[in-house]
């Protein structure tokens, strides 16, 4: 099935609600659980510098990613803050890279120009790692116990970024 890749709206929040609830199910995958994943939320992510959702022919948003620009000067040419979901029922389908695909075209197009982008995965997330290397990102470093499981074992964050 073909999705459209398009700027989110305020008239979006509640499906990136949706959508992130369920994608947060696993744990690990997502930083937040899913009752952590509130309509504020949802709004700051589209209020975010940049905010695409992938949305089916019949209107269902399938994926989303969002981004913040740094603000301090030294670190403008930086997006970072990046989150991205696919529902679970379309995971591995090709959603995930052209939300980053669009992302990067945004990038890229930005005056001041964005110059880097970096994110990070939890180490249990080997998935999300294995798309951010075919995607360009390269490892650069790894938090020890960055995060903590509901079951209280500890994972480590992996740091990857891509210079533009
Ligand atoms: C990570 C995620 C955004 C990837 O989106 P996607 O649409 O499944 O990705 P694509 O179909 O474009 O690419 C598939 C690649 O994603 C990776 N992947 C991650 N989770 C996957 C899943 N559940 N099913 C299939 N592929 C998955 C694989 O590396 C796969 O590459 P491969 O075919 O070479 O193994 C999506 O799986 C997701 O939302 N996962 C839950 C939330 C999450 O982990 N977010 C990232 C936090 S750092």
């Amino acid at each position: 099935m073909s999705v459209t890749i398009r700027a989110a709206t305020l008239a979006d929040s509640e499906a990136i609600v949706a959508l992130h609830r369920a994608a947060a199910v696993t744990p690990g995958a997502l930083a937040r659980a899913p009752e952590e994943v509130t309509l504020a939320y949802a709004e700051a992510a589209i209020n975010s510098d940049i905010c695409f959702v992938a949305v089916e022919p019949e209107g269902f948003v399938c994926g989303e990613i969002h981004a913040k620009r740094e603000t301090v000067a030294l670190f403008a040419h930086v997006l970072g803050s990046l989150t991205v979901a696919v529902h679970p029922e379309r995971q591995g389908r090709g959603i995930g890279s052209k939300l980053f695909e669009a992302l990067i075209a945004w990038a890229k197009a930005q005056e001041p120009p964005v110059l880097r982008i970096e994110l990070a995965a939890g180490a249990g997330n080997p998935g999300a790692v294995r798309l951010y290397e075919r995607l360009g990102f390269k490892h650069e470093g790894r938090q020890v116990a960055r995060g903590r499981l509901p079951d209280g074992r500890f994972e480590d964050d992996i740091l990857l970024g891509m210079l533009l």
